[in-house]
């Protein structure tokens, strides 16, 4: 395998994101092979802990987050041995001097990957500070975390304070939705196969659907979440990525700007929202009390923290489109909301009919294609077909049912890894086509925050529905205008 000798230095070293998720992606490719001998991994963060209880808390996280049959004690103590740790106050200048030192420690010249685990706000003090210190080459990378910014103008201010340090080559805007398996399946299912690449189009498919849905509620970040809202949490950037992957041209080649070229010329044809758009195209929810797996759950308004007049969503449906040759008259269906019944995400790709249908009228709505790709909880794969119902006595009645390409069945060996791992490895690798490039955010944020100035100017208040519901009654009302309905298992 391949090897990049890097060391690495994470802001925000003690926090939620790093102990939850970065430890234990970077644990995983140390136990792979995947981290070279020599890289070394410095915790930062401003509380003033020793090293030994630093080592403490990340193997604690290890065991809490890995899976038990991972854990080998072998890597364990080789990965912890890769950890040092400084505190620093990230505001202030004069700590970084103890990164360079740190830096210059290093047995042989090596990039230096900076991972800002931390608020966005302070994105711009730490570089500016990193590079005033002499910390930096011109092989140092910076990774970043979302949200850039609260909206365009928010995110470019943190834009060019990252820009005055790092260029856009060497900026790593992460998306984790881009890290996950089946996301970047998506770009094997549509160009390595003719029998799907000759289909993707207006001509062929009839409309696409987009849910992510979480069971979880706001889980303790109610002053964040309160700010943001379901739009800019999630389909600023989850949603909008899922819908450039399956809207996009097929690119010149796998390089970083050919697939973001691609992905940019989607957001630039997102369909704006036009006033009789609100209400009937795009519904917002909010919460209200419910339960879930068959234990009550408070509402959003009556979460830790929470204040009592808050209008902001927790559930987005919206009806949108691409303006393009491609997609010009398909509807991308696109929802997402905290506390539904299941964590569940999939997109499905519903082909049109045949021009001429032959069967039982009454099976006719039945008689399409749907490709559905499902991200979580299972990550698979499966069009569902028509075939002949079996039975002597079904005549030709016809029976949906599934091609069916489930992972974990079909390849029991291979473990799924976490999105943290493959994105890790490939920042160290230095690979940017699975990052955010700065024009994906300003068009991203361009068309959220077109919608969200259209809530604000007609006051457009979130519908209730009951947690552990699939969101306001409108939202299925949204869909089922256009004689369709959401796409369940059966
Ligand atoms: C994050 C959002 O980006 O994605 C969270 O801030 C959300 O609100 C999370 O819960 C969902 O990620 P996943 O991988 O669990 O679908």
């Amino acid at each position: 395998a391949e090897r990049t000798d890097v060391d690495l230095a994470l802001f925000g070293a003690l926090g939620d994101l790093s102990q939850r998720k970065l430890f234990p992606a970077l644990y995983q490719l140390d136990r792979e092979g995947l981290l070279h001998e020599d890289t070394r991994l410095l915790g930062l963060a401003r509380q003033e802990i020793s090293l030994e209880e630093f080592r403490d808390k990340v193997e604690a996280s290890l065991n809490k987050y890995v899976k038990a049959k991972e854990l080998d004690e072998q890597a364990m103590t080789r990965f912890l041995d890769r950890l040092s740790f400084i505190t620093v106050d990230f505001k202030v200048a004069e700590g970084y001097g103890a990164i360079r030192e740190w830096c210059q420690t290093a047995t042989q010249e090596r990039p230096l990957v900076v991972y800002l685990a931390v608020g966005a706000n302070i994105y711009g003090d730490i570089c500016r500070h990193l590079q005033a210190s002499g910390s930096l080459d011109e092989d140092s990378r910076v990774v970043v975390e979302k949200p850039i910014g609260y909206d365009l103008e928010s995110s470019n201010v943190i834009n060019d304070a990252i820009g005055e340090v790092f260029p856009e080559s060497r900026v790593y805007r992460i998306d984790h939705y881009l890290g996950k398996e089946t996301v970047q399946n998506l770009i094997a299912l549509r160009f390595a196969n003719p029998l799907f690449g000759t289909q993707w189009n207006q001509n062929h498919i009839s409309h696409v659907e987009i849910t992510v849905a979480e069971k979880v509620g706001i889980e303790g970040r109610w002053g964040y979440f309160d700010e943001a809202g379901q739009l800019r949490d999630m389909v600023q950037n989850h949603l909008l990525q899922l819908v450039c992957l399956i809207a996009m041209d097929p690119p010149a080649n796998l390089d970083a700007d050919a697939i973001r070229d691609e992905k940019v010329k989607v957001l630039k044809a997102l369909k704006p929202f036009t006033d009789d758009m609100l209400g009937r195209d795009v519904v917002r929810g909010q919460y209200t009390a419910g339960t879930s797996d068959g234990v009550s759950v408070p509402g959003y308004l009556d979460e830790e923290g929470a204040n009592i007049s808050s209008h902001t969503e927790t559930f987005v449906a919206m009806k949108t489109g691409v303006s393009n040759w491609r997609w010009a008259g398909v509807p991308f269906y696109l929802r997402t909301g905290k506390r539904m019944p299941e964590k569940l995400s999939q997109i499905v790709i519903h082909f049109r009919q045949q021009p001429h249908y032959i069967f039982d009228p009454d099976q006719r709505a039945l008689a399409a294609n749907k490709l559905i790709i499902r991200l979580q909880p299972e990550e698979g794969i499966s069009l569902e077909v028509l075939t002949k119902d079996s039975g002597l006595d079904k005549g030709m009645r016809l029976r949906r049912g599934p091609l069916a390409l489930d992972f974990n069945s079909a390849f029991p060996k291979a473990r799924i890894p976490d999105a943290y791992e493959r994105l890790l490895l490939e920042v160290m690798k230095g690979q940017q086509y699975l990052f955010v490039r700065r024009d994906e955010v300003e068009h991203a944020w361009r068309w959220c925050d077109n919608l969200i100035s259209a809530w604000k100017e007609r006051n457009e208040l979130p519908r209730r529905y009951p947690a552990g519901s699939w969101g306001p009654v409108a939202s299925i009302a949204m869909i089922t205008q256009d004689g369709r309905s959401w796409y369940e298992d059966y």
